[in-house]
């Protein structure tokens, strides 16, 4: 968990690797589904990433109940970006439920504002493979021009001024009565994620190191 453009997904890839376990990123799903032409699920959710709203969440409880059922997720998933609100917390205990499975930990980062205005306006993103970069923090080798795969790199369409501000308000709004859900089930653990990738990656090993 954690404010848009805190890191999650950057510490999410890396930990998928580690620990041998599926990166569920709803954002992800839903920005392929966008891409794709002639989907019917990018047509009805475009209008909310674009915008910085949140897709209704039974619409978002269909999408991560088909996805975490998937073989891959059997022995495990780290999920980003979902449960994003209360409702969401339901659908997922009851997704969990039926799969007979548990979150571990619930890991929340956390940096100044000032950081995520850096992070999001410098980040650029492959539309090809997802890859993240940032153009001070991680830049590509070569400018503009995604490592992994070699597609050009866009800046995200919800990566605006005036929709980060709506982002962080919904954020404010709708997720944080999530962590506080999670904080009072025991499960919450508050990470610094200020400072090298690296560094930040020790911290949240460390954090589920208590699991
Ligand atoms: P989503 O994609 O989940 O967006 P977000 O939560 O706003 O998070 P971001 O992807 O912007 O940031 P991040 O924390 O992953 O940071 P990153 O690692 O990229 O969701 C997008 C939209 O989809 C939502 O607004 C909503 O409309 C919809 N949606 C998604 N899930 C939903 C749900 N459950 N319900 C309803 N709607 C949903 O890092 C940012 C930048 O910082 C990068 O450039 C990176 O290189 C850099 N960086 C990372 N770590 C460091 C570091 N340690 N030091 C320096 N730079 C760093």
């Amino acid at each position: 968990m954690g404010p848009p453009g805190v890191g999650k997904g950057t510490q999410a890839a890396q930990m998928q690797a580690l620990l041998g376990v599926p990166h569920v990123s709803t954002g992800n799903i839903l920005r392929v589904a966008i891409q794709q032409e002639g989907s019917p699920l990018g047509a009805e959710v475009r209008k909310f990433v674009e915008s910085g709203r949140l897709v209704p969440d039974g619409l978002m409880g269909d999408l991560i109940a088909e996805r975490l059922e998937r073989k891959d997720a059997r022995d495990g998933f780290i999920l980003d970006g979902f449960p994003r609100t209360l409702e969401q917390v339901a659908i997922l205990d009851g997704v969990l439920g039926r799969l007979g499975m548990a979150l571990d930990r619930v890991l929340m980062l956390k940096v100044p504002e000032s950081e995520i205005v850096r992070r999001l306006s410098g980040r650029r993103t492959c539309p090809a493979c997802g890859t993240v970069f940032h153009l001070e923090s991680r830049p590509p080798a070569v400018a503009g021009v995604c490592d992994a795969c070699g597609a050009k790199l866009i800046q995200r369409p919800d990566d605006t001024e005036q929709v980060i501000r709506e982002r962080m308000k919904v954020y404010a709004e709708q997720t944080l009565p999530v962590a506080e859900a999670y904080g009072s089930r025991g499960l919450l653990i508050e990470i610094d994620g200020f400072g090298e990738v690296d560094a930040v990656r020790s911290r949240l090993s460390t954090g589920l190191e208590r699991v």
